[in-house]
């Protein structure tokens, strides 16, 4: 790896991370950007595969449970959502909300302009009392811009198993920040992923379609349009592999020979060995134990767990807790 004077000042936030993550020891690149337009399409593609079971899971458990979720949150409540997607399955949410209060703000946040274009529209088409705000960046950045309705309270989407790209320490950290940006009473939704047998985990990573592959390789179609490069695709696999120990599935792109990829935007050259690895994905699972744990570290106190009927996902309702419910 030829080492290379930091472009930092002029460097866009993906040039910049790119950069840092194929000159690092062990080379990673940061999910995020799966999302470019394409990445988002194939990621709705996955969303429809049999062995992707998570979106069917997430979306029986909102089908059967939004009123009840509903009930739980005061009058009016307006809704925020990180990293929002289609948001095809918060759909049952804002329908349950809508029956209970005449109007609804939403306040979509994706790295995804073009899939939070698209998902803005349909949803201004179909729900005429609906009120939506969308912004288009990072969620990690805060909740700075959020609004909410003749000061009624804040329900925070965080669904679709994005908690689990962080490891624990960050999603900490990143769940901290979001609780202390809300009030006491607002409450978070938090979708998540629950520890299974390793060969239905490694499926829904790695389908016989080979989607999730493509969806993986297109980080390089990115790398390679936005940063000129000339990663050949053919010379990276796709691999998916549940690290039971961690309780993570790891995704990675795979270097099929010796090679030297050009990134002329970055003015660098990488060198790849035959078999060695791009970290490019983590998709971290849970028991209601450790959510448990998760909801106290970070400020929260635990309301309801909904769960699908053959116990894969979770729903997970969490208010920010008022001095009664923290710790001493
Ligand atoms: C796994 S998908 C989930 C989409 C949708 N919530 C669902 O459940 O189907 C992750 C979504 O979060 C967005 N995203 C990922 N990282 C993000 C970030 N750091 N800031 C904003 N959006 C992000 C992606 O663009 C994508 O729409």
């Amino acid at each position: 790896m030829e080492p290379l004077p930091a472009q930092s000042g002029r460097e866009s936030p993906f040039a910049a991370d790119v950069r840092a993550g194929l000159t690092a020891r062990r080379k990673t690149l940061p999910p995020k950007y799966f999302y470019d337009e394409l990445g988002s399409q194939l990621f709705e593609a996955i969303c429809a595969l049999p062995e992707y079971y998570l979106t069917r899971c997430e979306t029986e458990i909102l089908s059967q449970h939004a009123p009840a979720i509903a009930s739980y949150l005061p009058r009016p409540t307006s809704i925020v959502e990180l990293g929002s997607g289609s948001s095809v399955k918060t759909r049952y949410l804002l329908e349950a909300l809508l029956a209970r209060q005449e109007t609804l703000l939403y306040q979509p946040i994706d790295i995804s302009e073009s899939m939070l274009s698209q998902s803005t529209r349909h949803l201004l088409l179909d729900y005429p009392n609906l009120r939506i705000q969308a912004q288009a960046g990072d969620y990690t950045h805060g909740l700075g811009a959020v609004k909410r309705a003749q000061d009624g309270a804040l329900l925070v989407l965080f669904l679709g198993s994005n908690i689990g790209n962080y490891d624990p320490h960050e999603a900490q950290r990143l769940l901290t920040t979001l609780q202390r940006s809300l009030r006491p009473g607002d409450l978070l939704l938090l979708g998540a992923d629950l520890k299974k047998a390793p060969a239905l985990l490694e499926a829904a990573y790695d389908d016989a379609l080979g989607v999730t592959a493509a969806f993986n390789r297109n980080l390089l179609v990115r790398i390679n349009r936005e940063l000129r490069a000339d990663f050949d695709l053919k010379k990276f696999a796709h691999r998916a592999h549940y690290n039971v120990e961690d309780g993570r599935v790891e995704m990675y792109l795979v270097s099929q020979e010796v090679q030297e990829v050009h990134l002329r935007s970055l003015n660098i050259s990488v060198q790849f060995q035959r078999g060695e690895t791009i970290h490019t994905e983590n998709s971290w699972k849970f028991d209601l134990e450790q959510l448990q744990m998760l909801a106290a570290q970070s400020g929260f106190a635990a309301v309801h767990s909904w769960l699908d009927q053959g116990k894969h996902f979770s729903c997970n309702l969490w208010q920010v807790a008022t001095a009664r419910h923290l710790p001493v």
